[in-house]
């Protein structure tokens, strides 16, 4: 009997453990496969979020952390850690997402031991080099390297056919954002307790329209956040309206947030949410505030608006479909914006149609046959 490949799959930040927990999951499941899962732990807390709802036992965790960290020094950390775990290993193939500092070493890792990358996600561009920072290089980095590219969509697919990637090596999967949305309503369902810990806030906001807010980017630290924590303070104001805001342990985001919203009465400052209740606060919002790539993927899968405090979007489908919309950090612009949402009736209802550009649930499942098919052709 053919020995089954080896897969290490590695990942370290809350975004890339949802998105590989159903490739995980699905490799797990299939014979063809030994799967071997390595956490960098880029994050910690975020990230163990994510493994324990999943029930993830990582095979190798480098928790290199530090508080406040460096591009450099993390990523130096990165690739010598994620190096050594691959001598022991020996995957024959490895696998990563997006673009994070932990996919870009890892990816560069393997490229120097000659171990084929598959990349998860592959193609978001906005050529914008500083937006986002430094996601925009480590993707095209990536990309340079990659065996196979999974693309999200036909968007994605076409930025890499134009950067000359070959062809047959592109397959567009979806993404595994929707696969990973699907599987925790799912669990909710049958287990509703899972997502009930918003019910005190719930109750204290009754009545009133919820917008979610999320915001980490590094480009946007400093006058960025300021805009953003501006623009929530004034929309709180209004009597109607409550902010449900889950901030990342970034100390360059909580210290804004924590000064400028702290105490308001409309205003919910609370800890990072887990995934199922993450779920739920996308479903009791009318609108979602966001810098960040996986809540403009969620939102419009979920019909609900999404205004993108960026600049830039790599994920150029929702603004498309018309249920995404660019709106920066300007806090007059983000009042504005919202503002428009809350009262007009008929542009909230021309952005909350469910649309789902980004994929369908069953991308693992692709991605896991287009592998078995690649070891079929190399064996
Ligand atoms: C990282 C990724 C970014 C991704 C984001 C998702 C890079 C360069 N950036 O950015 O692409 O969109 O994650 O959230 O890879 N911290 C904790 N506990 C945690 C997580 C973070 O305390 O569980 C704090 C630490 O002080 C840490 C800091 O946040 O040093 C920054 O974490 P880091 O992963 O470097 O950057 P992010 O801004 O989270
Ligand atoms: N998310 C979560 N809890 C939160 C905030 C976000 O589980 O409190 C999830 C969200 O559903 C999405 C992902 O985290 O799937 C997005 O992560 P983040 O915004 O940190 O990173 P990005 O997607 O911008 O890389």
């Amino acid at each position: 009997m053919k020995a089954r490949t080896r897969i290490l799959v590695i990942f370290g930040t809350r975004p890339e453990a949802i998105k590989l927990f159903p490739v995980v999951h699905a490799l797990q499941a299939d014979d063809r496969f030994e799967c071997v899962v390595c956490v960098s732990a880029q994050h910690r807390q975020m990230l163990d979020q994510v493994l324990t709802i999943t029930g993830i036992k990582p095979d190798h965790d480098l928790n290199v952390m530090q508080p406040d960290q460096t591009l450099d020094a993390l990523t130096a950390n990165l690739l010598t850690g994620l190096g050594k775990v691959m001598d022991e290993v020996k995957p024959d193939r490895i696998i990563v997402q997006g673009d994070t500092a932990t996919a870009m070493a890892g990816a560069l890792a393997a490229y120097y031991r000659k171990v084929p990358v598959d990349h998860v996600e592959a193609g978001l561009r906005s050529y914008n080099i500083y937006h986002p920072w430094p996601e925009e290089v480590n993707r095209k980095i990536i990309g340079a390297m990659a065996s196979l590219h999974f693309a999200p969509t036909q968007t994605a697919a076409a930025a890499l056919l134009k950067e000359n990637a070959p062809p047959a090596r592109v397959h567009v999967t979806g993404n595994t954002v929707i696969d990973a949305l699907h599987w925790v309503t799912a669990r909710i369902e049958a287990e509703p307790s899972l997502a009930s810990g918003l019910a005190e806030l719930e109750q204290r906001f009754v009545g009133k329209r919820i917008i979610g807010v999320t915001s980490h980017r590094r480009e946007n630290f400093g006058g960025g956040m300021e805009g953003i924590a501006q623009a929530i303070r004034e929309i709180a104001l209004r009597p109607d309206v409550a902010v449900i805001f889950p901030v990342h342990l970034n100390p360059n985001v909580r210290k804004v947030m924590n000064e400028s919203l702290g105490g308001l009465e409309n205003v919910a400052l609370i800890e990072p949410l887990d995934y199922p209740h993450f779920a739920r606060l996308l479903n009791i919002a009318e609108i979602m505030l966001t810098d960040s790539g996986g809540v403009q993927e969620e939102a419009p899968a979920l019909g609900k608006p999404v205004l993108v405090m960026r600049e830039t979007t790599e994920r150029p489908e929702g603004v498309e479909a018309g249920t995404a919309k660019l709106v920066g950090t300007d806090a007059a612009a983000i009042v504005t914006e919202i503002s428009t949402l809350l009262d007009d009736t008929e542009a909230y209802e021309a952005m909350a149609r469910a649309h789902n550009p980004f994929g369908d649930g069953r991308s693992s499942a692709r991605i896991v046959e287009l592998l078995a098919n690649e070891i079929g052709h190399e064996a």
